[in-house]
């Protein structure tokens, strides 16, 4: 879906989109094609591309904030689509930082030994909880699906360590109100509407990702200029930049992709890892550092050698 084809649904036009956010167009599933679709869909491709099999995962992490269904997790629905019928699926829920979480949790399974081999996945269906009316909040959200396999290997506890070497996590409630579900099972038995104060998420947003970025870079002892790559998560070409420039990040590391697929929420920094690894950006042994936030609010961040 593109600027020009949401000019003739709200009144928007492209050029506001693009200036504002940077945003070409967006991807949104077709009717019937459910987040567990989008996400075995990319699981499958990253398994092939690490060269595993569904004997090989014991942990599978879906991260999402549109379920198929209020239960079950959608995590066991991929779990069970991908013939995988060992270890644990979960869902999580951290809205656009859900990935960010998901690597994370991951990490700690499988840096403690209670997993061997995991699969993250970010999927998402904003398009069902958007309000097609609110031009405020529909030109900037897609859906989309990326997923990756992490493995627990022996290392040198260094950062020429392959893996995730670091992750940092936080949320504070008192925001919600600045970006929300208005519906839930629990409160009014309807799945509800993308809510967001654009202004005020952006105000906040500079300055929580570059804390948790610093925090990466403190407990590694790695600077900005140690970066081969910074993938943040895809919401709003200006916050990216902004980001990137407060912690003097180089322009040419910092992969881009919202132009192409607009927020995708937890899929967004999937999403583009895996344009930067099709483009030849992204190589084996590359430090790369992850960052999102979103509703909540949560935040956080990872350094990992690819
Ligand atoms: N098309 C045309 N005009 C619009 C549109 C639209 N789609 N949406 C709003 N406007 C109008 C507003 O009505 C307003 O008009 P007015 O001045 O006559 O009242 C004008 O544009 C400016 O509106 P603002 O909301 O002040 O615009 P702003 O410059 O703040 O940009 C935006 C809005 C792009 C949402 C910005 O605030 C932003 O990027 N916020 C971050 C939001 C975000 O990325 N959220 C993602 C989820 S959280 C996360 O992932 C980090």
């Amino acid at each position: 879906m593109t600027n020009a084809d949401l000019e003739k649904i709200v009144d928007t036009s492209d050029d506001w989109i693009v200036q504002r956010t940077g945003i070409r167009q967006r991807h949104i599933a077709a009717e019937g094609e459910t987040t567990s679709m989008l996400a075995t869909k990319a699981a499958k491709a990253a398994m092939d591309n690490a060269g595993v099999g569904p004997a090989d995962i014991d942990l599978i992490i879906l991260a999402t904030a549109t379920p198929d269904y209020t239960f079950p997790a959608t995590a066991t629905q991929v779990q069970a689509a991908l013939g995988i019928h060992q270890g644990v699926a979960f869902d999580l829920q951290a809205v656009c930082s859900g990935f960010v979480f998901g690597v994370s949790t991951a990490d700690k399974f499988l840096t403690t030994g209670s997993a061997k081999r995991a699969l993250v996945i970010g999927a998402e269906t904003f398009s069902r909880i958007l309000d097609w009316n609110d031009r405020t909040t529909c030109v900037l959200f897609g859906d989309g699906a990326g997923a990756i396999v992490l493995e627990a290997q022996e290392g040198e506890g260094t950062t020429a360590d392959r893996g995730v070497l670091t992750s940092h996590l936080r949320s504070d409630g008192r925001h919600r109100e600045k970006l929300y579900v208005d519906g839930g099972p629990s409160s009014t038995q309807t799945v509800g509407h993308l809510r967001m104060s654009g202004r005020e998420v952006f105000r906040h947003a500079v300055g929580m990702v570059t804390d948790v970025m610093r925090d990466a870079f403190e407990a590694t002892g790695l600077t900005a200029k140690d970066l081969d790559w910074f993938v943040p998560h895809q919401a709003n070409m200006r916050i990216i930049d902004a980001s990137a420039e407060k912690l003097g990040i180089p322009p040419q590391t910092i992969i881009k992709t919202v132009d192409r697929h607009g927020n995708t929420s937890a899929a967004s920094i999937p999403l583009a890892l895996a344009a930067a690894c099709a483009d030849g950006k992204i190589k084996r042994g590359d430090l790369v550092m992850i960052e999102a936030m979103g509703g909540g609010f949560t935040w956080g961040s990872a350094i990992i050698r690819w």
